[in-house]
């Protein structure tokens, strides 16, 4: 019989754009301030793309970042992977104009659609695909301008988002570094979170944008509360079924929202989890799909992810979508 073949993150890279809009920026044409969204969100400022940088170029910067890191060549990659809800284009994937930049020319690709979760959606799809045998070299990456989809005109929403991305080298390995994960979607909450113009339901007319369909609708407090219980109930689940307790887990990289969420989630969870948190929302806001690998591959650029550490990696989002993983980083 054949030796089983596992999968593991041997590389991750990130991207933020230059430009950063703090809390005062923004309470120039919203009625808010530093303190409101300080003290709700923990978010300080956010990157935000020029308008000719595109979800693309932010992937393949975050994609070269984390090849150098695992030191993989392009022609080595055999599947690229985009996670975002802010494609550069409805078609072709983002995942081509990826494959285009890099010159990864043995590699197929495509893009994964799941909002907040898409990133854990994508390292789910890539580990299944290097598990089987069918392929060695994977790039997962997550990547938004979700500065294109945000309304500005909105204070509910428009303080949240920010611009980004990260990505991950994941490779066939002979030890295992994907040691539990779950994941799970509930449509009939797809309403809580959505973008609803310019697809085949509300195709983009005058309507649409005058009805402003093509920007992020939310309901904030449902979400709230649906993120804290998902998120504590999966993180509970895996780490068990990683046969860990919560004490085994040197650093939990949470999808980043609201400080707020990630607070009651390590509380309702217990322990001193809190203090192994890794957060970065207060730069970067919520990136949505570009969240966990961004602060992955931060996390391990300021030494807070070390090779053989334990990493429980939850997120929710649009879907509503849920999903946990628990890694051993580079094993
Ligand atoms: C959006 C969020 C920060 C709002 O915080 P909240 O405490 O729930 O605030 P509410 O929506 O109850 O609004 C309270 C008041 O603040 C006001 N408000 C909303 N946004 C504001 C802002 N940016 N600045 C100042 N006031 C604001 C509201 O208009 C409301 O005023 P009212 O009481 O006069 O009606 C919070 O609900 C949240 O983070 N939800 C999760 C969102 C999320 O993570 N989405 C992405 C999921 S991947």
């Amino acid at each position: 019989m054949s030796e089983r073949t596992y999968a593991a993150i041997r590389g991750a890279g990130h991207y933020v754009p230059e430009r950063i809009l703090t809390n005062d920026d923004l309470s120039k044409f919203v009625e808010t301030d530093d303190e409101w969204i300080r003290s709700r969100t923990g978010i300080a400022e956010r990157r935000l793309a020029r308008p000719d940088e595109y979800t693309s170029d932010m992937a393949t910067a975050a994609a070269r970042m984390a090849l150098a890191d695992a030191h993989v060549t392009p022609d080595e990659v055999d599947a690229i992977y985009v996670a975002t809800c802010t494609a550069d284009m409805i078609f072709p994937a983002t995942a081509c104009f990826v494959q285009d930049a890099l010159g990864c020319k043995n590699a197929y690709g495509f893009d994964i659609s799941s909002a907040c979760c898409g990133f854990l959606m994508a390292l789910d799809t890539a580990t299944g695909a290097v598990e089987s045998g069918r392929i060695r070299t994977a790039l997962v990456i997550g990547a938004e301008k979700l500065s294109s989809i945000t309304d500005w005109t909105k204070r509910e929403t428009c303080i949240l988002f920010g611009d980004g991305a990260g990505a991950v080298v994941l490779q066939a390995s002979d030890k295992p570094g994907i040691l539990a994960s779950k994941l799970g979607v509930d449509g009939s909450m797809a309403d809580m979170l959505s973008l609803p113009g310019g697809g085949s339901r509300h195709p983009a007319s005058e309507e649409t944008l005058r009805d402003r369909l093509h920007y992020v609708h939310m309901s904030g407090q449902k979400t709230f509360k649906s993120a804290v219980t998902l998120m504590a109930d999966t993180a509970t689940e895996i780490v068990r079924e990683a046969g860990l307790t919560f004490d085994d887990i040197d650093i939990m990289v949470p999808h980043q929202a609201n400080y707020r969420i990630i607070e009651a989630v390590a509380r309702r969870i217990g322990g001193n989890l809190l203090e192994r948190v890794f957060v970065n929302l207060d730069r970067y806001g919520n990136t949505s799909g570009a969240s966990i690998p961004l602060a992955l591959s931060e996390a391990q650029t300021l030494g807070r992810i070390k090779p053989g550490d334990k990493v429980l990696m939850v997120a929710f989002g649009g879907g509503l979508s849920w999903g946990g993983f628990v890694v051993e980083w580079k094993p």
